[in-house]
């Protein structure tokens, strides 16, 4: 399972890629907003530290204005994916990159209809954004299972990012389930290493140790 940060925050990015745990970036407009620095500035640092995908989104309304945009992302780094809003123009341009041998990351996918035609219109990845679909009163782990279920069904080379991750126990579900991604913010990933009772064993051993030291 691979683990992708969804910030386009850079200090956060390289502290946890440092520790080896980041595989890749998802980044949308509101993210790189927090990033207070000119976007394209931001996307070259993060594909600089990071060599696995960097998602990347283009805001044309139109499939046209949308490959525009991907061309113009895709020259910053060879590891920028491109992400395109669901919809028929977002899933016109997917096919279109495809076939220029461009990934992209179809987003905003809440049904399996939608992820079913992401995967037949060739996107690398697509991302159903569960934690939204929490908020709404539906389950977005279900709405997993059911893409991974159909997606098992056929050879589609499409990944499974579950975003919109809003805890660690979001990451155990995807995990249970098999998804080949989570992207999660930095608080999500450094809250997976921490439970009280590994600071209360440490704390514990290093009295037991001072102890004998004392003799
Ligand atoms: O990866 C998608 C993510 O950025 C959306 O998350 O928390 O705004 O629903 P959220």
């Amino acid at each position: 399972m691979k683990f992708f940060l969804d910030t386009a925050i850079r200090e956060e990015i390289r502290d946890l890629a440092a520790l080896g745990f980041v595989d890749g970036v998802t980044t949308n407009p509101s993210l790189l907003k927090e990033a207070r620095a000119p976007y394209r500035r931001v996307l070259e640092e993060i594909c600089r530290l990071v060599s696995g995908p960097v998602s990347a989104e283009v805001l044309a309304e139109e499939s046209a204005g949308m490959l525009r945009e991907a061309r113009e992302l895709a020259a910053i780094a060879p590891n920028i994916v491109i992400k395109v809003p669901m919809g028929s123009e977002g899933l016109r341009a997917a096919a279109a990159l495809h076939a220029e041998g461009v990934g992209t990351n179809v987003t905003l996918v809440f049904s399996a209809n939608q992820a079913l035609l992401a995967a037949k219109a060739g996107a690398r990845f697509v991302s159903p954004f569960i934690g939204r679909l929490d908020d709404v009163g539906q389950s977005g782990m279900a709405l997993i299972e059911e893409i991974l279920d159909i997606y098992g069904n056929y050879d589609f080379e499409t990944e499974v990012i579950v975003a919109s991750v809003r805890h660690p126990m979001h990451v155990v579900e995807a995990a249970r389930l098999g998804a080949d991604i989570v992207t999660m913010p930095a608080k999500v990933l450094r809250a997976m290493f921490a439970h009280p009772l590994t600071d209360v064993g440490k704390a514990k051993f290093l009295e037991a140790w001072r102890e004998v030291e004392r003799g």
